[in-house]
């Protein structure tokens, strides 16, 4: 048989098991060069170190580890925050956040982790009491920096009409609801003003008072809690009671009557701040406390009892101005738009507070009465009638805290504020009202 017919390969002879390295060729700098070139490889991956160096660059976190800052300025993009820099560390992270807003309107916003250039992520905002006289100002200006904003009311003493020209905006919604009963939303922040503020309505119901300010507010702080939210009590100057102490710092206790006829207000805000203080301390929550002081401006309560509105009213109806007791008695006033900055520092910024937040210009209640003369009628009488219960003597805020803390200061004095705050009650009073929205400024 022909042994070339089986299939086997011929043998291949095997290799020597000796190993021959490759002679190694001489090392020159040009053949690299020559890869990188070819192909444009070189400019390839000098684009993409670009890329990613402006990337991590730009990251808002990269930015706060440089210095450490809090939460709030981890929102912060380079510029705006090297421009507050600049300018001093007393900047407060509000005013950084302003500075950002005002050079690149598209940075992030506080919670955002999207890198510079891309939107800024709008924050959901509850504001309880939205459509009362101090929520509705806030309200305004939660809108005008393009959050979405929930307004959560009775209606006991806000009026529709005072968030009525935001209807329409698919940022804004309106939920009628007591906040006495739990309510489950998710948000970022929750502004708790819900509560009536002025003697007339607080006293009207007590019992519904005192559960506004202990429920509602619990309600509230188990809401925050649950969904993470930041939440901002609006408590008072009235949490001192008849100070036994001229001008009120924070640290002061107070003198309350715990069972006077303002107690059901006075008692009712001051255990809310115990309870904002329990679930921080208890429950981790991030709380910030308010104690405002007397506020005035457009859209108040005509006659609700306070004495700017009173005044303003009887006024303009050729009324004589009511004045309890023997008309020394000092309050000091604060515009509404001052309020409205100085919540919105407090909780942008790191300090839990409370704060006071009031204009300390101190003013009897006759010398009121006079620059009341003074803007509306210069013959408009003045009527003495015998002072209610616990009606503090003495009321002014120290304000140093919030001055060193928050940066926050009032800026707009009586005789600026009286003027907008007339014009917007005579509209009301004579119904001369034009169309625009009452002192929407
Ligand atoms: N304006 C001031 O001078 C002043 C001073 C100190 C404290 N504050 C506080 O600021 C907040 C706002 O005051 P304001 O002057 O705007 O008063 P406001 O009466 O105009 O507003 C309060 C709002 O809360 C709403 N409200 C009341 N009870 C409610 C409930 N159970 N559920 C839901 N909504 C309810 C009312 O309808 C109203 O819209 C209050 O908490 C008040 O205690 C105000």
């Amino acid at each position: 048989m022909n042994t070339n017919l089986n299939h086997r390969r011929p043998e291949i002879p095997q290799q020597s098991q000796d190993y021959s390295p490759k002679p190694q060729k001489p090392w020159s700098l040009t053949k690299p060069i020559e890869y990188l070139c070819r192909e444009q490889r070189l400019m390839f991956i000098l684009i993409g170190m670009a890329i990613a160096s402006a990337f991590f660059f730009l990251q808002p976190q990269f930015l706060v580890s440089r210095k450490q800052h809090g939460s709030a300025a981890a929102t912060y993009g380079k510029m705006p925050y090297e421009i507050a820099e600049e300018l001093g560390s007393s900047i407060s992270s509000y005013d950084r956040m302003a500075i950002v807003r005002k050079h690149q309107p598209s940075v992030i916003s506080p919670g955002a982790k999207l890198p510079l250039g891309l939107q800024r992520k709008p924050l959901r905002v509850v504001v309880t009491g939205g459509a009362g006289f101090v929520g509705s100002h806030l309200v305004d200006k939660l809108m005008a920096r393009g959050d979405s904003v929930i307004v959560v009311d009775n209606f006991f003493t806000g009026r529709k009409e005072n968030v009525m020209h935001h209807f329409g905006n698919p940022r804004f919604e309106l939920i009628r609801h007591d906040v006495v009963e739990p309510l489950l939303l998710e948000v970022d922040q929750i502004y708790h003003l819900a509560c009536p503020a002025s003697p007339v309505h607080y006293k009207f119901n007590p019992v519904k008072t005192i559960k506004t300010n202990v429920v509602g507010t619990l309600n509230m702080l188990g809401l925050a809690k649950r969904i993470g939210a930041r939440f901002l009590l609006t408590s008072t100057s009235e949490v001192y009671g008849d100070p036994l102490q001229h001008p009120q710092k924070e640290e002061y206790w107070g003198n309350v009557n715990p069972i006077g006829v303002r107690s059901c207000y006075d008692e009712g805000k001051r255990t809310a701040e115990t309870l904002t203080m329990d679930y921080h301390r208890g429950a981790d929550v991030q709380v910030r406390i308010a104690r405002i002081f007397n506020t005035y401006g457009p859209r108040m309560c005509i006659d609700d009892g306070r004495v700017v509105s009173n005044f303003v009213a009887q006024a303009l109806r050729k009324e004589p101005m009511t004045v309890y007791g023997d008309g020394k008695q000092t309050r000091s006033f604060q515009y509404v738009s001052d309020l409205v900055d100085g919540l919105m520092r407090l909780m942008e910024g790191e300090h839990i507070g409370p704060f006071n937040l009031g204009n300390p210009g101190e003013f009897t209640m006759l010398e009121l009465a006079e620059v009341v003369k003074e803007v509306i009628d210069p013959l408009a009488k003045i009527e003495f009638r015998e002072n209610t219960a616990d009606d503090p003597h003495k009321r002014k805020p120290d304000i140093s805290k919030a001055k060193e803390l928050l940066g926050w200061e009032p800026k707009v004095s009586l005789k600026e504020g009286l003027p907008r705050m007339v014009e917007d009650f005579r509209g009301r009073i004579f119904g001369d009202r034009k169309e625009k929205s009452a002192g929407s400024e």
